[in-house]
């Protein structure tokens, strides 16, 4: 019988977690140094609030199921209707703009590709109660930090903004109907994805005529923002809401990181001002992370009308990048010591220095039984620990111990009785 992890779902031995750790630690202390608070909700949610809002696609993916009450449960597939559910519970308490972030894992029945797996950790950052485009600025700034601590550059992935409103005043200056505004967006959003045929005969099912959809495709292809400007007749919101995010950016020397790009629209319902996703400058993986400002989903809940911005940030395919990259090493060396000992007659003074190491804040492997020299060495080369103590009948006589630093061969000498008085191990 094979007992492998349920199709695209992934097990995470030692090493693959060292890798998972790297990476949400980056999360973590970027979410902390721009200043938002961790949150949580379960991972199952009730199927109606995960389908509210979410967009077709979404929905399509959903694992959903009856429980013994006949309650219709599903996997989360996403945090945010979850978040916009725990802020609707407490809205009038809540202080705003609310920074928060989490790191859930969702699930999600995709079709498998690179870069989509059937369940993925997805780091969400969200600032709820704000309208100011500092929102957009300090979430992007959060998310872009993240990426340089694990260790890549402007040279190694762009955020491509977009904005389903300038998008919205361009439909409208082009005479395009209001009514396939967001059917077009979710169609639109697949460009890249499919061929630009089927972008035709998707856009033509949801009632385009032939003239609206050549319309809709040379809005695609509009490259910079002055261009944008120079179909509409005066400056409106949009363009001055995008060209304040560039100069916020520019201001705290991440501009460099951002590029203009009308064709990210993204595929959830939800959005409704600025919209983001970074991908690699080579344009080799899928997005690495996306977001945008959502303005009606948490009145569409049943709570009061409030602005909000986000983003979800999966750890499928930033792994990939960085390894393509060369960033990720398997092959860590473990910086704690591992102590080993001949016979039982010398276990308890391994045990007693063991202890010792520990109460010094040092992680300490200690050898659950006796073994022979070779034996302990051998094992400890493959387990990568750095430093060993291994404890023979001279060191139990003498009372003294000897640290080895694996990798450099150097050692240092200590007395079991300076460590009891607190004399504390320098393992440099
Ligand atoms: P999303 O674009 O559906 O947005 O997902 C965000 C990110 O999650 C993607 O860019 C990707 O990194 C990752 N992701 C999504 N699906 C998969 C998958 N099947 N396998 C691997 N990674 C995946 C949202 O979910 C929005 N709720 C984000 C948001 C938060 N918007 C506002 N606040």
């Amino acid at each position: 019988m094979d007992f492998a992890p349920p199709r695209g779902m992934r097990d995470f031995y030692p090493e693959e977690m060292r890798v998972r750790n790297m990476i949400f630690d980056a999360w973590k202390k970027a979410a902390r140094l721009y200043g938002f608070e961790e949150y949580d909700a379960p991972v199952v949610e009730s199927e109606e609030l995960l389908t509210r809002k979410s967009g077709e696609e979404i929905i399509d993916q959903i694992y959903h199921f009856t429980d013994k009450s006949n309650r219709r449960l599903a996997l989360r597939p996403e945090m945010t209707p979850s978040l916009a559910r725990m802020v609707i519970s407490r809205q009038k308490m809540l202080t705003y703009p609310l920074k928060w972030f989490c790191t859930p894992q969702c699930f999600r029945y995709e079709r498998m590709t690179k870069g989509r797996k059937r369940e993925h950790f997805q780091w969400n950052l969200d600032i709820v109660g704000e309208e100011s485009i500092m929102a957009e600025a300090e979430v992007l700034g959060a998310a872009i930090t993240a990426l340089k601590f694990m260790g890549l550059t402007a040279r190694d992935f762009k955020v491509r903004i977009g904005s389903r409103r300038l998008l919205a005043d361009l439909f409208q200056a082009t005479g395009l109907a209001e009514t396939h505004f967001l059917p077009t967006c979710l169609v639109l959003d697949k460009m890249g994805k499919i061929t630009e045929t089927e972008i035709k005969q998707l856009l033509s099912a949801e009632k385009l005529t032939d003239d609206e959809i050549t319309k809709v495709l040379e809005l695609m292809q509009i490259r910079s923002l002055s261009q944008a400007s120079s179909l509409l007749k005066s400056t409106p919101k949009s363009i001055q809401d995008v060209q304040e995010l560039f100069s916020i950016m520019a201001a705290t020397g991440l501009g460099d990181f951002l590029e203009f790009d009308i064709s990210i629209i993204r595929g959830l319902d939800y959005y409704t001002g600025i919209v983001f996703e970074a991908f690699d400058t080579d344009r080799q993986f899928r997005a690495i992370f996306g977001g945008g400002r959502y303005d009606n989903l948490l009145s569409a809940l049943g709570g009061e009308k409030m602005t909000s911005i986000g983003l979800g940030f999966g750890d499928v395919v930033v792994r990939e990048l960085l390894e393509a990259k060369g960033k990720i090493n398997l092959e860590v060396t473990n910086n704690g010591v591992f102590i080993g000992y001949m016979d039982l007659a010398q276990r308890e003074f391994a045990v007693k220095i063991a202890q010792s190491l520990r109460n010094q804040g040092l992680d300490v492997n200690l050898s659950l039984v006796p073994e022979k020299p070779k034996k302990f060495f051998s094992k400890g080369d493959k387990l990568k620990i750095r430093y060993s103590i291994y404890i023979g009948p001279d060191e139990v006589n003498s009372g003294t111990f000897t640290i080895k630093n694996m990798v450099t061969g150097t050692e240092k000498n200590y007395a079991y009785g300076q460590l009891v008085q607190g004399s504390v191990i320098d393992l440099n």
